[in-house]
């Protein structure tokens, strides 16, 4: 969560250099009624990748009218059979909700239980702040969900691309130790991920 505002809004000036935490206000003799207004969800993402998921941010990046509100929300799309990676959002709690389709969604606590529903349109999952969590679309057609975060900028850290294409890489003999797999399987992944 993030801390409290002590105004009623303070509409980031993404030009200006951030702060400590978060943005600067633009001056309020320029807030207009578009400042507290995104369209952003409304489209469709193209799910034309590896994973066949798509996810639309509408944080305080894509919509500065949230700056300071301690709030934010995704739209995501999947394909039939679509993935979304297994990630962890640093600074925010989520609530899924599924608005077309069945989503499998599940977590793995600190502890390694491993929690997970099917969620069909209209329902609602939480996941936990920090932990690691995907979700898969189990439904005939596409699915299509909201994720809502109580931090503007919840942050994401997906783990396939995280451990197997930073830049530089990982060495491999991190990844095989760590993974306790051969070299091959290390690079086979880290090819898929541009290293
Ligand atoms: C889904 O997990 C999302 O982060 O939007
Ligand atoms: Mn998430």
């Amino acid at each position: 969560a993030d801390p409290d505002s002590l105004q009623d809004f303070c509409i980031a000036d993404l030009e200006a250099q951030p702060s400590i935490n978060g943005f600067p206000c633009k001056p309020a003799s320029n807030v207009t009624s578009d400042d507290f207004f995104f369209n952003g969800l409304s489209m469709e993402g193209s799910t034309g990748n590896i994973f066949g998921s798509n996810v639309t941010a509408a944080n305080v990046l894509a919509f500065p009218g949230l700056n300071t509100l301690g709030l934010s929300m995704n739209r995501v799309d999947f394909a039939p059979g679509a993935v979304n990676p297994p990630h962890i959002h640093p600074r925010s709690t989520e609530l899924v909700l599924v608005v077309k389709g069945q989503l499998l969604v599940g977590f793995v606590t600190t502890g390694f239980v491993y929690h997970s529903k099917v969620v069909s349109a209209g329902e609602i999952f939480v996941i936990p702040r920090g932990l690691v969590h995907f979700q898969k679309n189990v439904g005939k057609g596409k699915a299509m969900s909201f994720t809502a975060f109580n931090s503007q900028l919840p942050g994401v850290v997906v783990l396939p691309l995280t451990l197997f294409g930073s830049t530089p890489p990982i060495p491999d003999d991190v990844l095989t130790k760590g993974f306790q797999v051969d070299e091959e399987v290390v690079k086979a992944i880290k090819s898929k991920f541009g290293n």
